[in-house]
């Protein structure tokens, strides 16, 4: 499906520079997501003042090539299969995205406007998302080549790259 990459890089924009930028993004996102889905909360080692650094440097990436597959899709499946080992199931995938949507329209509307346009974008957006990296953690096997090829190791974490969620 065509996903409307002006608006999603526009609204990113916005939400690093309104309202206290990423950081505030970010830290609002894991504060309601252990809020409203505490069971997830154990998964995370990282505390949030880290994490949601990680966080927003990959949704700025993946905003960032929405509209070039053949980086986009390989990067998200070795996400996908690295998710695995931090005990992540498809069914969090709904409750993250549904989160991140949710802190966005927050964030947004402190200072500007959050339509239903916008809304729908970043839903359709972090489906798409998500399918491809849940594809990829219930079979990573099917993806040993791609990984290969695309400098990561089977497991989707990088050799000698302690960041794989930077793309390149
Ligand atoms: C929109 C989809 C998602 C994106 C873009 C995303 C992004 C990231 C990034 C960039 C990292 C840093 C480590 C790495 O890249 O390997 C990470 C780690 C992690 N993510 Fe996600 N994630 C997503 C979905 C989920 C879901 C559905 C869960 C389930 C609760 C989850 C739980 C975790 C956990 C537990 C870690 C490890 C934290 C730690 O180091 O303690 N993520 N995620």
């Amino acid at each position: 499906m065509a996903l409307n990459a002006a608006l999603l890089r526009e609204t990113f924009e916005r939400a690093k520079s309104e309202n206290g930028g990423a950081t505030s993004l970010g830290m609002a996102f894991y504060e309601r997501l252990f809020e409203k889905y505490p069971a997830v909360k154990p998964l995370f080692k990282t505390p949030p003042e880290e994490q949601h650094k990680k966080l927003m440097t990959s949704v700025a990436a993946i905003v960032g090539v929405v509209e070039d597959p053949e980086r986009l899709v390989p990067y998200l499946h070795a996400m996908g299969i690295r998710h695995l080992a931090y005990k992540t199931v498809p069914e969090h995938y709904a409750a993250v995205g549904e989160n991140l949507v949710s802190v966005l329209g927050t964030h947004l509307s402190k200072e500007g406007e959050w339509t239903d346009e916008m809304k729908e974008t970043w839903q359709a957006a972090l489906e798409v998302v998500s399918n491809i990296m849940i594809e990829a953690g219930n079979d990573p096997d099917k993806f040993k080549e791609e990984m290969k090829d695309k400098g990561y190791e089977p497991n989707g974490f990088k050799k000698d790259d302690p960041r794989p969620w930077v793309l390149a």
